[in-house]
């Protein structure tokens, strides 16, 4: 007895020793103290070696905590569509864990088409969860960049050609994302508009452009949503790489935003120490990303990346500053409190069936009826025999492929699964009709027609794949046109039978020289697990189609302005030269187009695109009163209210996208024609109506005044149109701004 009371009360002492009352433990590990003291306690215990080892990563995706102060490591996931697979530690390969097959998230080209901040937040906390899950605390998404050319490979991880759109969908994400206690890492910042060239590409570009077009999302992204960290992306901007670019990282993110979080590199795009320790960069990734071999010497070599011994030596040659690594330091512990340290922080949870049905209803709100004469769609299960499906991309699964965002999956149901399950084995007949590899036998042309003339119905399913130059990481395209001889195969079938309708599997606008014979289109984007019941819920008429397009589908390649300047404008122009320390030539770039991205462009050059910016079509039928404006509420509020009823005047329940656009009628500096400024989804049942409320402020208004640094509104009249897309304006009313 005497022996326990003993062992009992050594044991209390020590207790009391080393944490003391819980009204002195140490201030970085109390909740209950704001987290600005929590970070300057931390730092202040900190060795100047354990902050450099916070700066640099330790691992493919992690970069060390402080173990001594029981601060735990960052762990980073890509991001932006599902959690990627675990990776070895020191490779890009798949380490083989069994317990990491993910569920699929549509691809972001398809939320933005969704129109619906709504579903921006199911994604969020759908993904954030699945993140928590695994243990991650920095999400690599969404990303923003702007879709400025179809070209771009990685156009599907972004939300379109509009910056309203974009910023009114990318904040109820990272929102989402953070209130799981994960951090949203919002990417690639900035002006990483294309993957030719991508590490050397220096981009000339207007301060009005960069402000009007490339900025917003990512200022929405940072002040709206709070993202708790960003990407600096790998291509340059005044000759300075993005992941250290004074302008970008210390003057307008810092600056101008107020942005407290992390800038976490992209991984490999840092590129010097000097101004990565100079220009805002916090933490470094993935440098020499082939397995840090470069320069290194051999793997597992994180001791050399730049902000490591490299760092260490600049500073002690009295070259660098030390207080400067602070900085980064405290960005890198408040990134650290807010997720792994917040105790409140919610559990997460890991492919479940709610997250399917997640995945599911995003998937269809946000597929595209881009055309259906003669109501070819929706083909209801009992009105056909027989449906010949064609294409490969109906029996292809889509969820890997494409780069960092390639996905390990639970499971992806395949379109043509989903439609054998919903029409039934007997009805559906298959034909491959192309390939993707060259020596693969497919069917003959006239096998197809003959098989389609004999058919009820045709469903063609193909599109870009992934693969690469077609919509994949790291390489752009190389055609505007269909791979692999598809244009010749939806031509015949369409021929063959006029009830055949065209799905395109795609993050980008595509040619479509056979438009006029194809009575039905369906845009599909890359969709996720449940890419294949969204897909047939669609096509059968289970679900109404809702979306719209977030960019312009040009006729021709021509029409897009980042296209109509020659190289220069696209993808750059390089001299082959190296400088010195140059390992790689650069490519000059000047975004020629300006302010004048997407339909901005097709705007003012009266151009017809294939289907307009917010084009898409329903099975139901909308009708748009007029617009009516109120504008005494201007002087008090310094707001107009715009409103508007919308009636389903066709049969069957449906979602409409009300889109306010507003043009400035006289103005001094040249504006595009009008510019999206509001949008509502609304859905009514055959025969309701609902009364749409627009409120348009100053902001609204105003145009980038680059020399005065500033926002700034001309008075005179302007006007608002309200629009089913971008070239289907309803209802227009004129008001003048005093
Ligand atoms: C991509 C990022 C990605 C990172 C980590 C880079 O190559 O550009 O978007 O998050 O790799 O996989």
């Amino acid at each position: 007895m005497k022996k326990f009371i003993y062992i009992l009360s050594a044991s209390c002492l020590l207790w009391a020793a080393s944490c003391g009352s819980s009204s002195d433990i140490p201030v970085y590990l109390d909740d209950s103290k704001p987290i600005e003291e929590r970070v300057e306690d931390a730092l202040a215990r900190m060795t100047f070696d354990e902050k450099i080892a916070m700066i640099h990563a330790q691992s493919k995706f992690s970069s060390p905590g402080v173990p001594r102060l029981g601060i735990p490591e960052v762990w980073c996931t890509d991001g932006p569509h599902g959690i990627r697979e675990e990776v070895f530690w020191d490779k890009w390969k798949g380490a083989g864990w069994t317990n990491d097959h993910c569920m699929a998230f549509p691809a972001l080209t398809c939320l933005a088409a969704t129109w619906d901040p709504a579903m921006s937040a199911i994604y969020g906390k759908a993904i954030g969860e699945e993140a928590r899950y695994r243990n991650k605390n920095v999400l690599l998404g969404p990303g923003v960049n702007i879709y400025r050319t179809p070209f771009n490979g990685r156009n599907f991880e972004y939300m379109g050609e509009d910056p309203y759109l974009a910023s009114k969908m990318v904040v109820p994400y990272v929102q989402e994302v953070q209130n799981i206690g994960v951090a949203s890492c919002v990417k690639h910042y900035a002006l990483n508009n294309q993957e030719f060239a991508r590490h050397d590409v220096n981009v000339e570009v207007s301060d009005r452009a960069l402000y009007e077009i490339y900025l917003p999302a990512f200022k929405a992204a940072v002040q709206e949503g709070g993202a708790w960290s960003i990407m600096g992306s790998y291509n340059l901007y005044q000759n300075e790489h993005c992941c250290h670019n004074k302008r970008l990282l210390v003057d307008i993110l810092r600056g101008e935003w107020g942005f407290d979080g992390a800038v976490i590199s992209d991984w490999g795009g840092v590129e010097d120490t000097h101004e990565a320790l100079n220009n805002g960069l916090d933490l470094e990734f993935g440098t020499w990303t082939d397995g840090l071999a470069t320069n290194a010497g051999g793997s597992d070599a994180y001791n050399n990346y730049y902000m490591a011994e490299p760092l260490k030596r600049y500073i002690a040659e009295g070259k660098g500053d030390a207080a400067l690594v602070d900085e980064k330091v405290r960005n890198i512990l408040r990134l650290i409190f807010r997720t792994t340290m917040n105790r409140e922080r919610p559990y997460g949870s890991f492919a479940t069936e709610e997250h399917a049905k997640v995945s599911r209803t995003i998937a269809e709100n946000g597929i595209v009826l881009l055309k259906n004469d003669n109501n070819v769609l929706p083909i209801a299960p009992e009105s056909v025999n027989k449906i010949l499906v064609v294409g490969e991309n109906a029996d292809y699964k889509m969820t890997k492929g494409g780069g960092s965002s390639s996905l390990k999956v639970k499971y992806e149901v395949k379109p043509l699964e989903a439609l054998v399950a919903l029409y039934g084995e007997e009805k559906i007949q298959y034909m491959k009709g192309y390939s993707q590899k060259d020596d693969e036998k497919v069917e003959s042309l006239a096998e197809l027609r003959k098989a389609a003339t004999e058919a009820d119905a045709v469903l063609f399913i193909g599109g870009l794949n992934k693969r690469k130059h077609q919509d994949s990481e790291g390489r752009d395209r190389e055609d505007f046109a269909l791979p692999y001889g598809q244009d010749a195969v939806i031509e015949a079938l369409c021929e063959a039978n006029p009830r055949t309708a065209v799905v395109i599997v795609s993050g980008n606008a595509v040619a479509m020289p056979w438009i006029e014979k194809a009575n039905a289109v369906v845009q599909g984007w890359y969709l996720g697990s449940e890419a294949g019941n969204a897909l047939a819920n669609v096509l059968s008429g289970k679900v109404n189609p809702s979306g719209k397009l977030p960019f312009t589908y040009y006729a021709s390649l021509d029409q897009c302005g980042a296209h109509t300047f020659g190289e220069e404008s696209y993808p750059g122009v390089t001299d082959g030269e190296l400088a010195p320390g140059q390992v790689r030539p650069r490519y000059q770039q000047r975004y020629a187009e300006d302010i004048f991205v997407g339909y901005r462009w097709t705007d003012i050059n009266n151009c017809e695109p294939t289907f307009p910016f917010g084009h898409g079509l329903s099975y139901t039928t909308f009708e748009y009163s007029d617009l009516k404006l109120n504008t005494t509420s201007m002087k008090e509020s310094g707001k107009i209210t715009a409103s508007l009823e919308v009636t389903n005047t066709g049969n069957c329940y449906g979602g409409e996208i009300v889109q306010l656009y507003i043009g400035d009628d006289e103005s001094t500096v040249e504006r595009p024609v009008r510019e999206l400024k509001g949008f509502k989804k609304v859905f009514l049942q055959p025969g309701c109506r609902a009364v749409v409320e627009f409120e348009i402020d100053r902001s609204a208004l105003a145009y980038f005044d680059a020399e005065k640094h500033d926002w700034a509104t001309e008075k005179g009249t302007f006007t608002a149109y309200a629009g089913a897309s971008s070239r289907d304006l309803r209802s227009k009313a004129q008001f003048e701004l005093k």
